[in-house]
Parts: structure tokens; sequence; C-alpha cells
């Protein structure tokens, strides 16, 4: 199926290859309404749809959602109900869409947590997406950093006790080869929303240089204009990595800037 042309805006500086999304405020938005919190929930997977597509129309190679924590499995019952059944309907109604935009969708976590519905569910899309070649949208579910990181070391640790690895040879990029998602690149764009200024047990390893934009939206209501409102901002940084200013490759109005401050 011949997918959308990439039509990326040109905002003057570069594009966040890997964006990794927390998801907040979907309770806070629909309270706000006199609405049930789950209707927030609801409204939300409507952004979802549409922060997916316009990150696969403006070419993003990876879009991370931050869709269930481990911790979340302490909402109440319903709640957590509420949102496994959207989670398996999302997955089923957004088939088309996803072949359509050429999206393969994978997910990390302790997917054994899930529930039947769910995982059939999920295996199904990553089964009939994984021959597209767009973005890559990953769903973090029943996801928790620390977890992620206690489960690479037991596999370290089993790896060593059986001698397939030597302790000697445990090193940054060892570790990263037992994460959920090995292959993946780090995030170069972690986006909040509802405004917290927190990470919350999100991709503690791979955002270790992530450039982190928080939004005032909720959920619900982070579509288009407001990814548009991170990019722009995105654009506008100077990424070190510990490095000094000069080594790096800086935006186009940042180079401008230095220039005309060098005369
Ligand atoms: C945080 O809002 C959001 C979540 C715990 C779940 C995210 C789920 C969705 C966006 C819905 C659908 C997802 C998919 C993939 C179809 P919150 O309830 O913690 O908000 P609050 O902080 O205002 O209470």
């Amino acid at each position: 199926m011949a997918r959308p042309r990439i039509q990326r805006p040109d905002l003057g500086g570069p594009f966040p290859e890997h964006v990794a999304i927390i998801m907040d405020g979907n309770g806070r938005w629909a309270e706000r309404l006199g609405w049930r919190r789950v209707w927030g929930h609801r409204e939300g997977a409507q952004s979802v749809r549409e922060i997916t597509t316009a990150c696969a129309e403006m070419g993003v190679k990876s879009l991370t959602l931050y869709a269930f924590s481990v911790e979340n499995w302490k909402r109440p019952r319903r709640e957590v109900q509420y949102l496994m059944r959207l989670l398996a309907r999302y997955l089923i109604e957004e088939r088309p869409t996803l072949m359509s935009n050429g999206i393969r969708l994978s997910a990390i976590g302790r997917l054994d947590d899930l529930p039947e519905v769910a995982m059939s569910a999920l295996r199904e899309t990553e089964r009939r997406t994984a021959g597209n070649d767009g973005m890559q949208l990953r769903l973090a579910l029943s996801y928790g950093s620390r977890t992620e990181i206690a489960d690479a070391l037991r596999l370290v640790a089993e790896d060593a006790r059986a001698g397939v690895l030597a302790p000697e040879d445990v090193n940054e990029e060892t570790l990263r080869r037992y994460l959920y998602a090995p292959m993946a690149a780090d995030p170069d764009l972690v986006i909040r929303t509802a405004g917290e200024l927190r990470l919350s047990n999100f991709l503690l390893w791979q955002a270790s240089y992530a450039e982190i934009f928080v939004s005032h939206a909720c959920w619900p209501e982070f579509r288009r204009p407001q990814l548009l409102e991170a990019f722009a901002d995105y654009a506008r940084r100077v990424r070190k990595f510990g490095g000094l200013i000069q080594d790096c490759p800086a935006p186009a109005p940042v180079r401008a800037e230095r220039r005309a401050a060098e005369g």
C-alpha cells in the first residue's frame, strides 16, 4: 500500500528521530469538564491516533508512548479494566491506519502481566505490521524503568553464571543488549504533558541525554499544534552530550548567532 509522502515542516533546526511521550493528565482533563476520569482515557486514545499519524507523516523514525506503567496496576480495578479494554480496542481498530502509514507496532514492558484480551490484540497487531518499513511505534505497557534495569541485571547474572558473559565484559553497551528494546536508539526528545516536571520511571537509562519538553496541555488536548510547538522548541536546542558547545552540530539559527558573535 502506497504510504503518504513525508512532509516535514522546516523549523530551522534538527528534527528529533526518536520521540518518547509521557501521556499525562487524562483524568484531570475529564474531571475539569465534570466527567468521569475514564472519559479522559477515551479522549486520550484520540490524541494517540493524531500524534502517531502526525509523527509518521513528518518522518519521525521512532515513537515511544508511555501507555501503562507498572505502578498503574495500583489504580482502581474498574479503571485498569477500562484501560485494558481501550488498549485492546485501539490495537484492533488502528490496524488499517497503521498499515496505510507504514507503521510497525511493538511493545516494551512486562507484557506477561497484560490480560489475554490485550495480549492477543497486541501480538496480532505486531504480526500484521511487522513488514512495514515506516515509523516504529513502541507502546510501553506494564513498563517501569527500574523494573527494566532489574530484569536486565537478572539476565546478565544468569549469563554470567552460565559462563556466557564474563563480569569484566559488562559495560554500558553489554547492559544495553539486555534492555527490553536493545536495538532502539535513545530518545532525542521526551515530551511530558499536563505540566508535571518528572520522568516517572520512564526510560531512565535511555533518556540520559534526551531533551525534555513539558507541555501544559493535558494529553487529550495534545494534538498537532502542540506537537509542532515541542518540535520547534527542540529545533532550538543545542545538544552537547557532555562535550563542549563548539564540538556539537547546532541548529541553523544558533549557528547564525554564533557566526554573528564571532564577527
Ligand atoms: C495518564 O493520565 C495516562 C495514563 C495512565 C494512561 C495513558 C492512556 C491513554 C492515553 C489511553 C489510551 C492509550 C492507548 C495506547 C490506546 P492520568 O489518568 O494519570 O491523568 P491524571 O494525572 O490527570 O490523573
